[in-house]
């Protein structure tokens, strides 16, 4: 059985005791009793949002091979609010002992890493992945890597753990690029969404070359056809990741923020909003792949109407994987602190999983997200059998 058709292992709802507002935590698969997957916030997020997310989770760590299972945790709150932290405060001391012993988290929509650590750091969690540093062999050693990890410094003033998600989305577009011979020079881009993970995926496509003709925030979309100056307008982004556009270039285009879906460019990265591709809207597609950054990007209609017209989505478990598979090969201290060793192992490892989903593709038009499927399946049996195997060894054989 693939995680696609399993049930969850959990569904918790909480309710605030202040706002009344709901919190969502769903468990899909447990590995060595651990799941990992950020926790998001969003006025209107639901029960069934986080289990879709969980599910993709499951999904994700089974693909690259992480020895942990799937979750997700989501609150219903919008996150510009002044009592959004504590409600995230509240949130997480409720679901203290899954966050002491059983559930990893990290940022996610509306909810940046600073912002989880700050709670962690208020509740004496020291830091959001603690149930897995808790069970490493030398916990203030582990705590130390993971640190210098995500505050390694990277080109543009960042820190390796703001970008890596967003590199490892620039590396599928690369592995595209390169499984259809494109030229990276030529090839054009489009992304809804300019925070962590657009801004992130913008920087390494730019940088390589790439020509990002089109970026979405959430008040609108900003056009250049022959192409955006990224590192300027991610200068000018707030901690929202919405651009001032006070201080736009007059030869960038204002668009309405709907209008990047149906920009003329090769490739179109959602990277903000679940379900951004659907049914009423997936005629503007104009892209020839879609690459999918945000989670469930795209409904399962929607996709299956842009495969009848030749359109493959590379899914979320495979394209956004990247800050989940190198969190873990932080805390499994098969990365360091020096951004060069994540990178070629993220961009390796991201190339490798979309040339062969294309693959398939290419030869039977087999969609990617059914070969990802696949690929989980076999590698969740595997890790579980190890798991079981191994009980007795109660680590995770963190070093
Ligand atoms: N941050 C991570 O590490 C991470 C990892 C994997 C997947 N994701 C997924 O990526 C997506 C984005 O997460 P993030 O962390 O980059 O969020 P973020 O809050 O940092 O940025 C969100 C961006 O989307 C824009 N936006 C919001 N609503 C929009 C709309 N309707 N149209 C266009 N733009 C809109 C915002 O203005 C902002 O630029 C989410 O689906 C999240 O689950 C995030």
């Amino acid at each position: 059985m693939t995680a696609q058709n399993a049930e969850p292992l959990m569904r918790l709802t909480w309710t605030d005791p202040v706002t009344g507002t709901h919190g969502y935590l769903v468990v899909h698969t447990l590995v060595s009793g651990v799941a990992t997957g950020g926790t998001r916030m969003r006025a209107g997020c639901t029960m069934g949002e986080v289990e879709d997310l969980a599910r993709g989770m499951a999904n994700k760590t089974a693909t690259f091979n992480l020895p942990v299972g799937g979750a997700k945790g989501g609150i219903d709150f919008d996150p510009k609010d002044p009592g959004a932290f504590g409600v995230l405060e509240r949130f997480c001391s409720f679901l203290r002992p899954w966050l002491e012993s059983h559930w990893v988290t990290a940022e996610d929509l509306g909810v940046p890493q600073h912002l989880i650590d700050d709670v962690f750091a208020k509740l004496g969690l020291q830091q959001s992945y603690h149930a897995a540093i808790g069970r490493s062999a030398d916990p203030e050693r582990t705590l130390r890597r993971v640190q210098a990890g995500l505050n390694a410094p990277v080109a543009g003033g960042l820190l390796l753990g703001d970008v890596v998600g967003g590199y490892g989305v620039a590396q599928a577009c690369q592995g595209v690029a390169a499984a259809w011979g494109w030229d990276d020079a030529e090839t054009t881009v489009a992304i809804q969404g300019i925070g962590t993970m657009g801004g992130g995926a913008a920087w390494y496509l730019h940088e390589a070359g790439m020509r990002v003709v089109a970026v979405a925030d959430a008040a609108g979309t900003l056009y250049r056809p022959e192409g955006l100056d990224i590192p300027a307008l991610l200068d000018l982004r707030d901690n929202f990741g919405e651009i001032d556009r006070s201080r736009v270039p007059a030869e960038v285009q204002l668009l309405p923020r709907d209008a990047v879906v149906g920009i003329e460019a090769d490739i179109f990265v959602p990277a903000a909003i679940s379900y951004a591709i659907r049914e009423d809207n997936v005629d503007a597609i104009a892209a020839k792949v879609v690459i999918e950054a945000a989670n469930a990007a795209t409904t399962p209609q929607a996709e299956a109407l842009l495969v009848t017209r030749g359109i493959p989505v590379i899914p979320d478990f495979v394209a956004n994987a990247g800050a989940a598979a190198w969190a873990w090969w932080l805390l499994l201290g098969e990365v360091g602190a020096d951004p060069a060793d994540s990178f070629l192992r993220l961009r390796t490892e991201m190339q490798a999983k979309v040339a062969l989903l294309l693959t398939e593709w290419n030869v039977d038009r087999v969609p990617p997200r059914v070969t990802g499927w696949q690929l989980a399946a076999n590698n969740h049996v595997v890790l579980t059998q190890a798991a079981t195997e191994h009980a007795e060894r109660p680590a995770l054989l963190i070093p």
